[in-house]
């Protein structure tokens, strides 16, 4: 059995008020609610605060992005030790919007990747295609060159702290989700390849989230599909009833 994810990025939205705020009206709104894991993912600036708030709930915190080094001349960089000692559990590797602005690449992806799992965080790894790639029928040859390049050489035990997030680039923030069978065909085709890359029992116990244009009334859809283990949630996130809604329509 797995553990459905719900998680919220709530990429470059909220100040440290307004995010503690949100999870102040969350952590009632979701309490007692079991059979899920609950992220959400602030700016770096708002992690130890939202955090600290959190302390004693089940919702877990995350990191948006991380580097891959521990520490060193790195300005600006954040290390995964320093999101672990700002109170974070998992941190969101490779989004589209770091491959497409900030020049991520799958070999980035995957130093952060290592980084983040031997600091002890769960990485939500994310791939998807753009619209142009789509409509090339390239998608499966695309996800599959993120997946390969992104987790090449991680270990079974490795995967346990690996969840992946099938985003189409397409269906982020437009308001175009993607059907809920034509994501069930980019997630059994990623559970195909992770069997074939990596076996049985790692395949059957990953979890794969579906990312774009979630909402209240497309996420039970989503969720019905057999391959679809979760939601990174983004607009849709940035509201504690509306994200609490959804948490709810999943369990
Ligand atoms: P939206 O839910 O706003 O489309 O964003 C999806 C996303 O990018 C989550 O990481």
């Amino acid at each position: 059995m797995r553990i459905p994810v719900i998680a919220g990025n709530w990429k470059l939205y909220k100040t440290i008020g307004e995010s503690v705020a949100m999870v102040n009206e969350l952590k009632p709104l979701v309490a007692g609610i079991e059979g899920v894991e609950i992220v959400v993912a602030p700016v770096f600036t708002a992690l130890g605060s939202v955090s600290a708030a959190l302390s004693g709930s089940a919702i877990c915190v995350s990191g948006q992005d991380c580097f891959w080094e521990e520490e060193g001349a790195f300005t600006g960089e954040v290390s995964p030790k320093l999101l672990k000692d700002a109170g974070c559990s998992h941190v969101i590797i490779g989004h589209s919007e770091r491959r497409l602005y900030f020049g991520e690449s799958d070999d980035s992806v995957n130093r952060k990747v290592r980084a983040a799992i031997s600091a002890g965080l769960t990485a939500i790894v994310c791939v998807g295609e753009t619209l142009e790639e789509r409509d090339a029928r390239a998608t499966f040859t695309v996800v599959g060159k993120q997946i390969r390049g992104s987790l090449d050489g991680f270990s079974a035990d490795d995967f346990k702290q690996i969840v992946i997030a099938y985003e189409p680039v397409w269906a982020i923030g437009t308001g175009k989700t993607a059907t809920a069978e034509q994501a069930q065909d980019v997630h059994e085709y990623i559970r195909n390849l992770v069997l074939m890359l990596s076996g049985n029992s790692v395949s059957d116990s990953l979890r794969i989230l579906y990312g774009g244009s979630v909402k209240p009334d497309n996420i039970k859809g989503l969720m019905a599909q057999p391959d679809i283990d979760g939601a990174l949630i983004g607009g849709a996130s940035l509201k504690a009833a509306t994200f609490a809604e959804m948490i709810r329509i999943c369990v």
